[in-house]
């Protein structure tokens, strides 16, 4: 949806066309590798999509809050104080992000706002970060908050945590906060120094496959994921110092296994450990324009979630087996918390139409499901527009 529609639905909406809105937007994320590393205080390399969420806002004088969306018929009001979990799942994104606000001091008044989201809904892609970034944006602006991007991107990872009731790490927030157009963000997410690394893929494009699985689990895998890993850490902390497993180079990590007594516990760590490593060689090779090396971490990297952390599934491990078979393909990896949702494929421009072909017709053949093929153009991070 464009700005003007936008403003359109907005005073159909909401009437009063002499109060005027202002607009905001933040982007989804695709990663491209560093995965499951981002809880575990390790590094992650994600860059910010141009599709994204809209926001059409203004004060609107009451004691009300009204939200609205233009992506399905479900609207809600809510008093502006002592913000409870709605029924209408969506709302509770903004309203998390509002929660925390207050609960940092700030006075919410009566608003109308409405949303207007272009992510394709629960592929792995942050709609649902990008729904808490644009609200914090929007809100620090509404109300003159002065508060940092930095802030807002942790304002959204607690509305998460604690209002939605997801435990995720900071990735998908920090990537639609500081996302960049044609860059990457290389973030260590156990202190928050990043970079924005410039994206130059030369002859490749990034094309995002969509499983179009449903994603049933996810959540609960999630969670048995991360307490693995703080078993694992657990274990070494009997004997060594260790605090998180971002701390740990791999070569430290091998003299130090054996300590971990459960076998599968330790390969989730490996997987964590090893990621870690991966995300420094990729980096390195992309801004040494070694796309190749690039490719070959990608293809480490989902073996590793398949073989080790045992995230990917049926679906996901097709979509990159089929994409790898495709000549012009450099790497091909799942992208996000997996079990579903999206892989992403670095591909040679020429053989675009070629891969969407072939891969799209052996995903269909051996799973019975139809993908969806997006590419990856990489857009900026929550503003005003
Ligand atoms: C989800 C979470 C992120 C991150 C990834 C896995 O997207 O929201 O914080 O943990 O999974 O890398």
């Amino acid at each position: 949806m464009d700005v003007q529609s936008l403003h359109e639905k907005f005073f159909e909406l909401y009437t009063k066309k002499d109060q005027v809105c202002r607009t905001f937007f933040a982007p989804g994320r695709v990663n491209l590798i560093g995965e499951h590393t981002d809880y575990n205080g390790g590094y992650v390399f994600p860059c910010a999509l141009q599709y994204g969420t809209y926001l059409a806002v203004r004060l609107n004088g009451s004691d009300q809050i009204n939200f609205a969306t233009t992506n399905f018929d479900q609207r809600c009001s809510v008093p502006a104080e002592g913000f409870a979990r709605q029924d209408k799942k969506w709302v509770n994104y903004p309203l998390g992000v509002m929660d925390q606000l207050v609960k940092r001091g700030f006075q919410m008044k009566g608003m109308d706002l409405l949303f207007s989201g272009d992510v394709p809904n629960a592929a792995g892609l942050s709609s649902s970060a990008s729904i808490e970034m644009v609200t914090a944006v929007a809100m620090n602006a509404l109300y003159n908050m002065q508060l940092n991007m930095i802030d807002l991107i942790k304002i959204g990872q607690k509305a998460e945590n604690e209002f939605v009731g997801v435990n995720c790490g900071i990735m998908d927030q920090f990537a639609s906060g500081m996302g960049k157009t044609d860059h990457a963000v290389y973030l260590d997410c156990a202190t928050l120094d990043y970079e924005q690394v410039p994206l130059v893929l030369g002859e490749y494009k990034i094309v995002i496959s969509n499983t179009n699985k449903r994603r049933g689990l996810t959540d609960s895998k999630y969670n048995e994921r991360r307490s693995e890993c703080e078993s694992s850490v657990e274990s070494i902390a009997r004997t060594e110092p260790v605090s998180f497993l971002g701390e740990l180079t791999f070569s430290r990590f091998l003299d130090l296994q054996h300590l971990i007594p459960d076998e599968t516990v330790r390969r989730r760590a490996h997987h964590v450990v090893s990621e870690n490593q991966r995300v420094l060689d990729a980096v390195k090779a992309l801004k040494e324009s070694d796309l190749a090396l690039f490719g070959e971490m990608m293809n480490a990297s989902h073996d590793s979630l398949r073989d080790d952390y045992e995230v990917t599934g049926i679906e996901l491990d097709t979509l990159v087996d089929e994409a790898r078979k495709v000549e012009g393909v450099m790497g091909s990896r799942m992208t996000g918390a997996g079990f579903g949702g999206c892989t992403v494929s670095l591909v040679h421009k020429d053989a675009i139409d070629r891969f969407i072909t072939e891969v799209g017709s052996a995903y269909h053949a051996k799973t019975g499901l139809k993908p969806d093929f997006y590419l990856g153009e990489v857009g900026d991070g929550a503003k005003e527009v």
